[in-house]
């Protein structure tokens, strides 16, 4: 487990699914975490009411990432309660599959909203607020190196921009010690991807693992590029998704 103690930490979308398991991760690890949310405030309340029941500390944050002043101000306010953001976890997503001809405009702007613009905003507003030696990871999907059935085009254009963008970031922040990393996690078992929903039998279909990966799973490889073993990570997409991409 790496020991995160002192380290300031903002993960978004951390009320539900993968997002509230790296909230869970980080406070054992020692950090102190804030989380964003948007339409969960019960189970937002419950992830805070989990860390600290735990003896860790966790504050949830409302602001919705389709809004990029509230993310902005999200990110100001975390910040502003830990004096600093040492790793900030872009995790809020979400997963419009429709084919092409039917992707509304609407959708593709929201898609797009959520997934890309308000990474870009997030990370504008913590890497304002952060200390050399910081850690940026994102959450992106196996979706950007394999899309193997139809209606997904959309959701791995924006995973597939979260990789790039690692990239370019990587060379931005490289001379601050900060380093940028994109974890590519396969089907895990969440309301998005729920291993008993209607896609889970094409999912383990394609896996070399027969089975779906677990949030925790997910919050163990990010406890890691957070702590001070991963120093020397940047600029990488790393896969954590069962063999889907193999
Ligand atoms: N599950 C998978 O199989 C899988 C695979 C690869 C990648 N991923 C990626 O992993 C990340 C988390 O996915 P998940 O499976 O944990 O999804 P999930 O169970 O649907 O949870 C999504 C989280 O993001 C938040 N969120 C969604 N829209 C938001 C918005 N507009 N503003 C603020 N927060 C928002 C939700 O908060 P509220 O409910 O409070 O709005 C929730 O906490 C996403 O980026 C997803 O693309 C998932």
């Amino acid at each position: 487990m790496a020991n995160l103690s002192g380290r300031a930490a903002l993960v978004t979308g951390g009320s539900r699914g993968i997002g509230a398991a790296i909230v869970k991760r980080l406070a054992s690890d020692g950090a102190q975490v804030a989380f964003t949310y948007s339409a969960s405030p019960d189970q937002a309340q419950q992830v805070v009411d989990q860390v600290q029941k735990a003896g860790g500390k966790a504050i949830a944050i409302k602001a919705d990432a389709t809004d990029q002043a509230a993310v902005r101000s999200a990110v100001q306010q975390a910040a502003k309660e830990f004096g600093k953001i040492d790793i900030l976890v872009n995790n809020a997503g979400i997963a419009v599959l429709a084919p092409i001809a039917d992707f509304s405009e609407a959708d593709f702007e929201r898609s797009l909203s959520v997934n890309v613009r308000s990474v870009f905003t997030a990370t504008q507003e913590a890497v304002r607020n952060m200390p050399d030696g910081g850690r940026i990871i994102h959450i992106g999907s196996t979706n950007a190196e394999r899309m193997p059935f139809a209606g997904g085009s959309v959701y791995a254009l924006t995973k597939g921009a979260l990789a790039s963008f690692t990239q370019g970031l990587a060379r931005d922040l490289g001379s601050r010690s900060i380093t940028v990393n994109n974890i590519q996690p396969g089907p895990v078992d969440t309301d998005l991807n729920p291993a008993s929903g209607p896609f889970a039998e094409t999912m383990l279909s394609l896996l070399a693992l027969k089975r779906y990966g677990h949030a925790d799973e997910i919050a163990g490889m990010v406890s890691y590029l957070a702590g001070p073993e991963a120093g020397y990570i940047t600029g990488a997409s790393l896969l954590i998704d069962g063999g889907f991409a193999a």
